[in-house]
């Protein structure tokens, strides 16, 4: 029997979606283990979970080297692969904001050259083009984007609050929310197609566990 093959994005999203696997009967008591192991089979089931870097996800998925994917909306968002969305997990729920110093509130719209800092600059372009009908200057970083407007890298950022501690610490709000987010099963096109039996098993035990059943 071929592997189905799930892509994990390695951290917290990883350990809880762990979690769930094991709670619709998976044995993957090996992954609960401090390793740098990054491929781990359920034999009985046939299945292989492979942890990658979260953004490298949905590129799994989309060449099909997994059939599976478990991966935050923000990612999906950004990368715009091809893929199927098949339920909203309800966990890793946070917002996409526009944040800086509240004096910058009133002026979104105002500066000409607004300089917007952010991880993700897809996302951040096609707001204030879509939403606010404007161009700005992106600046992509990698991390720790709360800095930018702190040393006048840029006037603002967008990027992703959860409890909003980092922005307080720093002396940033919230200005504008852009999207909620949170974590997201996906399937690739065509292991859809070829192997929907045991796909939609698990999708439907997932739907079953997050209380979305269809
Ligand atoms: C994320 C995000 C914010 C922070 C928000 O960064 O980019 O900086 O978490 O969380 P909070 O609202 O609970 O404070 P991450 O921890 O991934 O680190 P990074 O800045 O190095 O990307």
């Amino acid at each position: 029997m071929k592997y189905i093959t799930v892509a994990l994005a390695k951290g917290r999203l990883a350990d809880i979606s762990v979690d769930l696997f094991t709670k619709i009967g998976f044995d993957l008591a090996q992954m609960k283990e401090k390793s740098r192991k990054l491929i781990f089979t359920d034999e009985e089931r046939g299945f292989r979970f492979i942890l990658v870097k979260t953004t490298d996800v949905p590129t799994y998925v989309e060449y099909g080297a997994a059939d599976i994917g478990i991966v935050g909306k923000d990612t999906l968002l950004e990368d715009g692969k091809d893929l199927y969305e098949m339920i909203d997990l309800n966990f890793g729920n946070c917002k996409m904001c526009v944040c800086g110093p509240l004096k910058m509130k009133d002026q979104l719209d105002k500066i000409n050259n607004l300089r917007v800092a952010s991880k993700y600059p897809s996302i951040a372009r096609s707001y204030f083009q879509n939403q606010r009908g404007r161009s700005i200057e992106i600046i992509k970083l990698n991390g720790s984007v709360e800095l930018a407007p702190l040393v006048g890298l840029s006037e603002v950022i967008v990027d992703i609050v959860e409890s909003g501690k980092t922005l307080k610490e720093n002396g940033l709000d919230v200005l504008e929310d852009i999207c909620d987010l949170s974590a997201r099963f996906v399937v690739n096109r065509v292991s859809m197609k070829m192997e929907k039996e045991r796909i939609m098993n698990v999708v439907d035990e997932f739907r079953k566990l997050v209380g979305e059943e269809k």
